[in-house]
């Protein structure tokens, strides 16, 4: 029996992923753009040759649509390997709460996909590892490497050409920081992958958020390059706006925000006034992550607070997914 076991971060999209024009092989009609998140992680082991397919994420045993798509997952690297990889059991532990708003399948994945790779003894490929993360959930194809990385939507219908790629690692900017704020841990009533599906459908805003956030990848990767902080917070409170203004389109209506997202946005631009560096993104969901610098990190964090945030987790940009030495069973 040969187990092995990898290790990923989460990742924030600072140019949003919103909607897919292969729902099968999770394909984006847009590139975007993301930060890999330490010291949050997700630790991922695969088992060959184990009795019976078992996945256990964060201590439950998975069901439904999550088990199918690990298991698809498997079958992927059989079918690359030559041969079927049989029963395999799956066991995935965070580090972190989910309250944290921040999606722990894109770590999840990423682990999943590397680690199943080598235990097939596949040789270490980014790029097929962020294509094959990209089929369990679409964001984990960005948090494979580490530091800032590009989804490119590609054109191929196989979806050959659609992986992430690293544009900077996490060395290039270390003193910039991310907050996730906690202002409610209620569960979401859509999910990312239905609002935007619906958002597909029915928003008449949708050709328009396509092609704009597809022109704002290069200049967000600019803003890095320059580790301008103003320009790059900028431009994600301009796309996370452009996202949910879609989404709000949509009929049904989506609204992800409740009024405590309000009472924290509201806060931004005083607190820039006052000489704050401050700035927000937001997913599919009511809490945001601020952007700052280390040197400011406790005045954001007292600002979330004041502002209705429950729980606030710090951030820094984080490495890529690697293997870890130790078996988790
Ligand atoms: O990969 P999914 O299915 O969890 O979708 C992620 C969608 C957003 O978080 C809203 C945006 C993004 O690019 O991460």
């Amino acid at each position: 029996m040969k187990s092995t076991k990898a290790r990923a971060h989460p990742n924030i999209a600072l140019v949003k992923y919103w909607g897919k024009r292969d729902s099968e092989r999770i394909l984006p009609y847009q590139s975007n753009f993301s930060l890999t998140l330490a010291p949050l992680e997700v630790t991922t082991t695969v088992e060959l040759g184990a009795g019976a397919t078992s996945v256990e994420l964060n201590g439950k045993e998975a069901v439904g649509q999550e088990r199918a798509r690990v298991v698809a997952l498997v079958e992927a690297v059989g079918r690359e390997a030559g041969r079927a990889l049989g029963p395999v059991r799956v066991v995935s532990r965070g580090n972190f709460p989910m309250a944290a708003g921040l999606a722990s399948s894109a770590a999840g994945f990423a682990a999943l996909a590397r680690a199943t790779r080598a235990a097939a003894g596949l040789p270490d490929d980014v790029r097929a590892t962020s294509r094959l993360a990209r089929t369990g959930s679409g964001s984990a194809s960005r948090s494979v490497q580490g530091g800032f990385c590009t989804w490119h939507r590609g054109s191929r219908p196989d979806g050959e050409d659609s992986f992430a790629t690293q544009d900077f690692t996490e060395a290039h900017w270390p003193e910039l920081r991310l907050l996730a704020c906690v202002v409610s841990s209620l569960v979401k009533d859509v999910s990312s992958r239905d609002g935007m599906q619906s958002t597909v459908e029915t928003s008449p805003y949708y050709p328009a958020w396509v092609k704009d956030a597809e022109a704002e990848v290069p200049r967000a990767r600019e803003a890095v390059r320059k580790r301008d902080l103003a320009s790059l917070g900028a431009l994600a409170e301009r796309n996370a706006w452009r996202m949910h203004a879609t989404a709000l389109a949509a009929d049904p209506p989506l609204c992800y925000l409740r009024p405590a997202t309000l009472a924290v946005l509201l806060e931004l631009p005083r607190a820039r006034a006052k000489g704050c560096p401050v700035f927000f993104t937001l997913d599919a969901g009511p809490n945001p992550v601020l952007l700052t610098t280390l040197e400011h990190v406790a005045r954001v964090e007292a600002l979330a607070r004041e502002a209705g945030a429950s729980d606030v987790v710090r951030c820094a940009p984080g490495g890529d997914a690697c293997l870890l030495p130790e078996p988790l069973f």
